[in-house]
């Protein structure tokens, strides 16, 4: 295990090769934790308390690889994305954007990106079923939106908000969200997520086959309380 000191130098000797990336294990748990806790507060106050302690520490351990996130439930993998449920306004999309700085900065240097289910309904509105097509061709003249990049087909995106989409949209051919599922567990792309429905409630949205899938694709955790929206 790497202080920070010894990430620091290891970092400038390999910076510019293949080699500088650090493997998530190589930080102890404190270290992530700090690292964690400093991008939280970095723009305005984080609260850790009783209704997401448990989020945070599974998290860490989650992301750092550490076997000890297995134990926490029969169901849970590293092949699997995280969907965080939770009350409206209990700190889900805050969450996973702090994740994504954290993982997107130094010493890690890799991208999740993090779209709204509205915003893919949005777009298939726009584009049709090309935002669900692999074909470069097809995806080139798609008016992608160039903040998210082509999310669609990408690997670690964190699908916000999951349920909360309007149903159906201009074309009324399919539900987006359910096409959207269906192949990116097809393509075996990692997919965190963020919901305000329980398992019952994403059945009866979602209907048995995708429902069976999501199962597969996540890891539920969930942050609890009331909103901490001011
Ligand atoms: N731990 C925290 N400490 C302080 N403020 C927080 C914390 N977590 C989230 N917040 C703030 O609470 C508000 C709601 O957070 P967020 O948008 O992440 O909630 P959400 O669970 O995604 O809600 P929704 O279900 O409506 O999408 C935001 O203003 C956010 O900055
Ligand atoms: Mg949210």
């Amino acid at each position: 295990m790497k202080t920070r000191e010894e990430l620091i130098e290891r970092v400038a000797e390999y910076k510019g090769t293949d080699n500088w990336k650090i493997q998530p294990s190589e930080l102890s748990y404190e270290l992530w934790m700090q690292l964690f806790i400093d991008k939280a507060n970095r723009e305005k106050p984080y609260t850790v308390d009783d209704n997401n302690r448990h989020v945070i520490d599974a998290l860490v351990k989650y992301f750092r690889r550490d076997d000890e996130f297995l134990k926490i439930h029969e169901s849970f993998s590293f092949d699997k994305g995280i969907l965080l449920r939770g009350p409206v306004g209990s700190g889900k999309t805050r969450m996973f954007k702090i994740w994504r700085d954290v993982l997107q900065a130094w010493p890690f240097g890799q991208k999740i990106q993090i779209v709204s289910t509205s915003t893919i309904v949005s777009q298939y509105n726009v584009d049709g079923d090309l935002i669900f097509t692999g074909n470069n061709a097809a995806r080139k003249t798609a008016s992608s939106n160039s903040t998210y990049g082509n999310w669609y087909l990408e690997s670690d995106t964190v699908i916000d908000d999951i349920g909360a989409e309007p149903i159906g949209g201009k074309y009324q051919r399919c539900d987006v969200m359910e096409t959207m599922f269906l192949r990116r567990y097809d393509y075996d792309l990692l997919t965190h997520g963020t919901t305000n429905l329980d398992g019952d409630q994403l059945l009866e949205r979602y209907g048995l086959r995708v429902y069976d899938r999501l199962r597969e694709m996540f890891n539920t955790i969930s942050l609890t309380g009331e909103s901490r929206r001011k």
